[in-house]
């Protein structure tokens, strides 16, 4: 066994040889950021290494650490194994930060009608002449109020004796879905009645505590999806997941995990007791529902890509280990497609997508981007792989929108300000800096409509490594020791991740076979989108021009139609009728994307005529070259 001491906090960690420098980390809660999840390519972790022995530098981090970085000792943390003791230094820019979560979101008015109905009974205890076996005495009581057929949950049978004594035959009987007792209360609680909503989100996971009465929130609290540690991406953590059932589930127990610590925090918190809750629903995208539930996702990480599961499906909390009464249900909306999951349903319910008179694009920006298209006559959807770049993967000073991130920017008379996340220092830029920092250089003309930076503009200069943009002076960051940049690698970056948005919807487009003029409404849902300048996402060409007040964003709409399908039956209905009424296309088999991807690879596309106000606004240089496949 060494010890690994992180500095500046001074953390000691004991591992045993060839744990590696993340792992320990990890081990002693010591922050270290990671976009790949330990695949070495998006140079996040890099530490210096201050003494102690370590396994040998590999050729990757050879690659990708600057040279005289590897002078100094700098390693990267996912690659680099404990040989002996040693000491790290953990750079600033190296550190996660608590990021900024946004786990509420816009939610519709419903009406209340839970799948968990209390019903208060006053029974005769029994006697020498009356005899009634417990349970026989409680389906009468219930009989008598209507509810026939209904029987109890195993466990909860366990204890019915003590349950129903301890009551003094005054009880409240918890039926879950008219079919099942799952539990029994002592005296009339009628009035008290909660439910746990969940979003898995791949970045992030959200918990709720709601009030099954009055539809109130009684806690609401996120953290980071921990299954970060097998991957940033879904593809990480399916290929984790694949290697055998162990694998599964560790990542299973891993997002269980972080679920129950909320709703502790929440019982805390809220004073309500564990048994109390009765009924957890839970929505992910699909790969994040299947590893929640334990379903071998292999087939998701392999083309035709389909889900496991597609309908919804409700399982005993006591199966997974899920921290609320272990008599009560666990259920899980249904998924489209391979990538396109519950959270769509879940985001298309909240956002009453099925109920648009007009045609309306909805798009779920995260990790994946989800693109749904429609109203009340049709519903398409398609998944786009967006996300890395605008969570700061791949990108030269990328970080996640955590304090002294860049997430304004504007660009006036050639002069640059930036507004930092908390107003820290600047130590990177986040996935909305980056988009409004393109859309300046290109109102600018320091970037021109294909993406090229323009060599003399002000600003731009050229480097060994290539052409970059200053954004903020290195006297001006938290590190004072190099400027932050938007390179051109990063506008290739960005260009990509909009581009597969954007072509992901024209696809869609045509295959609903509406004109682009039939758009009426654009609702930006997900964490990010909360961030996003709309006008700065319409200038790149990220979102068709639909005029500004048209554009809505709504937040985790997710976690809101995690919520309606917790108090609502109603809802779930709906949610199933989505999911059947809802169209999935697969991009890979659409030649048309591919046109349309190129097409949108320019900023704002190469058909400029769909951006006529946008191209008013923009002094960059225009460079179009429209694709047509054949
Ligand atoms: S390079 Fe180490 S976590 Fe990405």
């Amino acid at each position: 066994m060494f010890e690994v001491i992180f500095l500046p906090e001074g953390k000691r960690v004991t591992v045993p040889e060839g744990t590696t420098l993340m792992a320990a980390a990890i081990k002693g809660e010591v922050d270290i950021a990671t976009i790949c999840g330990g695949k070495s390519f998006c140079g996040k972790c890099l530490v210096e290494v201050i003494e102690g022995e370590l396994s040998p530098i590999t050729d990757v981090e050879l690659k990708r650490i600057p040279p005289e970085k590897v002078k100094k000792g700098y390693r990267f943390a996912c690659q680099a194994q404990v040989k002996g003791n040693v000491t790290i230094r953990v750079p600033d820019q190296s550190r996660v930060g608590r990021q900024r979560l946004v786990i509420m979101g816009k939610e519709p008015p419903i009406k209340i009608r839970s799948n968990v109905e209390k019903v208060y009974l006053e029974m005769d205890p029994p006697t020498l002449h009356d005899t009634v076996a417990d349970d026989i005495r409680l389906y009468a009581a219930l009989g008598s109020k209507g509810i026939l057929n209904a029987r109890l949950d195993y466990r909860t049978g366990t204890k019915i004796t003590e349950m129903l004594r301890t009551a003094n035959w005054k009880s409240t009987a918890v039926v879950l879905g008219g079919k099942e007792v799952i539990g029994i209360e002592a005296g009339d609680t009628r009035k008290r009645s909660f439910g746990v909503a969940v979003d898995i989100g791949t970045t992030k996971l959200a918990v709720f505590i709601v009030d099954l009465i009055d539809g109130g929130i009684a806690f609401a609290d996120g953290m980071m999806n921990p299954q970060i540690r097998f991957g940033e991406d879904v593809i990480s953590r399916i290929n984790y997941a694949a290697q055998g059932e162990r694998e599964l589930g560790d990542v299973q127990k891993t997002i269980i995990n972080g679920i129950n610590e909320l709703i502790e925090k929440g019982l805390a918190e809220t004073g309500i007791d564990r048994r109390e809750l009765y009924e957890l629903v839970a929505v992910g995208n699909t790969a994040m529902h299947h590893l929640f539930v334990g379903v071998d996702t292999k087939s998701l990480g392999l083309s035709p890509y389909p889900a496991g599961l597609g309908r919804a499906y409700d399982i005993k909390a006591r199966d997974m280990e899920i921290a609320i009464n272990q008599s009560g249900n666990v259920h899980v909306l249904p998924n489209i497609a391979g990538f396109v999951g519950a959270d769509a349903i879940a985001d298309a319910l909240a956002c009453r997508l099925h109920e648009k008179e007009k045609l309306t694009l909805l798009m779920d920006v995260g990790t994946n981007t989800e693109v749904m298209l429609g109203s009340r006559d049709g519903i398409w959807s398609c998944s786009t792989a967006s996300g890395p770049a605008f969570e700061g993967a791949h990108i030269k000073n990328g970080m996640r929108a955590a304090s002294g991130a860049v997430e304004k920017v504007r660009i006036a008379d050639d002069e640059v300000s930036c507004k930092t996340i908390d107003d820290d220092k600047a130590r990177g830029i986040c996935g909305s800096g980056i988009i409004d920092a393109l859309a300046e250089m290109l109102k600018c003309g320091a970037l021109d409509t294909s993406g090229k930076l323009v060599e003399g503009h002000k600003g731009v200069r050229v480097t060994p490594a290539g052409k970059e943009y200053v954004l903020v002076p290195k006297e001006e960051t938290s590190s004072g020791k190099e400027d932050i940049v938007v390179s051109q690698d990063d506008v290739r970056e960005i260009q990509k991740a909009k581009a597969a948005m954007f072509g992901g919807y024209m696809t869609l487009m045509r295959k609903s076979g509406h004109p682009t003029t039939d758009l009426n409404e654009i609702i930006i849902a997900g964490a990010f989108g909360n961030y996003i300048d709309p006008a700065s996402a319409r200038i790149l060409g990220m979102i068709p021009e639909v005029p500004l007040d048209r554009i809505s964003f709504t937040g985790n709409t997710a976690g809101s139609g995690a919520r309606i399908c917790l108090k609502s039956l109603d809802m779930r209905r709906e949610a199933t009728e989505v999911a059947d009424k809802m169209k999935y296309i697969e991009l890979a088999a659409e030649p048309v994307f591919m046109e349309e991807y190129i097409n949108a690879m320019y900023m704002p596309n190469s058909r400029l005529n769909m951006f006529p106000e946008t191209v008013e606004t923009i002094k960059a240089p225009k460079v179009v070259r429209v694709y047509v496949s054949k």
